[in-house]
């Protein structure tokens, strides 16, 4: 070879590299055919979402964390499931990494009576700074006389039995381990929700069923175990169904079992 041409032949090489590295570093964008964005309702789904009745591939690699996979409702409805219980997705912001979620059963109940905690588990999610915590007693026979029930949950044919709301960590003080209540659970809600009402005198108890209906922010963390590497290497993380395994998924549409840049790695060594 003549000189000119190695040096333009070292030069495309440059570029081939600095080009697969420029898009590398852009690993949110859901550029790749394989990995589409989707709408359910007015949710835009992508990745680390993926919708779970969509396969990308006959080898099932879905386009996204494990359990982050959705369901779209026949009403357009996006859904998840915890550990705990199963919730709308009322809201994606990829932007801040966040999801607004809303207990699925409560959202047709006039006084809406949360069953569960929420458990998040190992799953990569965390509760907001968005989020107020409230807890709630329900079906109290013994508790303090001077605090308000809330009126929407007693029962005509057993008055005795009161349940309560509070901002959670506010009933050490009044004692509340000497309660005997059926049920407590603690609710998390938008802080904004309820922020007017906390302290107002019966204002959480009349106001917590619109503020619980508007639910409340998880955030997810990037670079979720394998995943990391995979996306560090300009890729998006998948999930084999078969294998049950994490997968890497990479622009030109190989499935790899870690990361996208080995091969690159090894090439430039
Ligand atoms: C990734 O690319 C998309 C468009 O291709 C762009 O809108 C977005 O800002 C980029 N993100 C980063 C982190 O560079
Ligand atoms: C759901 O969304 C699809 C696609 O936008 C639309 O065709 C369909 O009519 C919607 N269904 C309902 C029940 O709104
Ligand atoms: C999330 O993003 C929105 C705008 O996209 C912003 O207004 C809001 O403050 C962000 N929240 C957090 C907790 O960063
Ligand atoms: C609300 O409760 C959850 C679960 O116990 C906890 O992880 C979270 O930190 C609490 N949030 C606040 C604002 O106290
Ligand atoms: C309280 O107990 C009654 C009778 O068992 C039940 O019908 C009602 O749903 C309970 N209320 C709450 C808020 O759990
Ligand atoms: C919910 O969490 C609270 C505080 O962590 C706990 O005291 C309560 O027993 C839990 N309730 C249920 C139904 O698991
Ligand atoms: C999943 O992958 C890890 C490492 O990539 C491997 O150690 C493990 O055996 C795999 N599990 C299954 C069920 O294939
Ligand atoms: C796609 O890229 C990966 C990672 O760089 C590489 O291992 C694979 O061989 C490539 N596949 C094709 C079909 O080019």
């Amino acid at each position: 070879m003549s000189e000119p041409s190695q040096t333009l032949f070292a030069l495309s090489i440059i570029f081939i590299i600095t080009s697969c590295y420029a898009d590398s570093s852009n690993t949110t964008s859901p550029s790749s055919s394989l990995c589409p964005i989707s709408l359910c309702g007015s949710i835009s789904i992508h990745y680390p979402f993926w919708i779970k009745s969509q396969t990308i591939n006959t080898r099932n690699q879905f386009c996204g964390y494990p359990d982050f996979g959705l369901e779209c409702s026949k009403t357009n409805k996006t859904i998840i499931n915890l550990p705990s219980d199963t919730y709308y997705v009322t809201d994606i912001n990829y932007d801040n990494s966040s999801i607004t979620l809303v207990d699925i059963d409560i959202l047709d109940q006039k006084c809406p009576r949360v069953r569960k905690n929420v458990t998040l588990s190992n799953l990569p999610l965390s509760f907001s700074k968005l989020d107020l915590n409230l807890s709630f007693y329900f079906n109290c026979s013994s508790y303090p006389t001077n605090l308000e029930p809330i009126g929407c949950f007693i029962v005509s044919d057993n008055e005795k039995l009161k349940s309560y709301v509070l901002v959670d960590g506010d009933g050490g003080e009044i004692g509340y381990d000497n309660w005997k209540c059926e049920d407590h659970v603690v609710v998390s809600v938008k802080v904004d929700e309820v922020s007017d009402f906390v302290g107002s005198v019966g204002g959480l108890i009349n106001e917590f069923g619109a503020a619980v209906k508007k639910g409340f922010v998880l955030d997810w963390r990037k670079g979720f175990k394998d995943c990391a590497v995979c996306e560090n290497s300009g890729g998006y993380c998948g999930y084999d169904e078969k294998t049950k395994n994490s997968t890497c998924i990479c622009g030109n549409g190989s499935v790899v079992a870690k990361s996208c840049k080995k091969a690159l790695s090894s090439w430039q060594d």
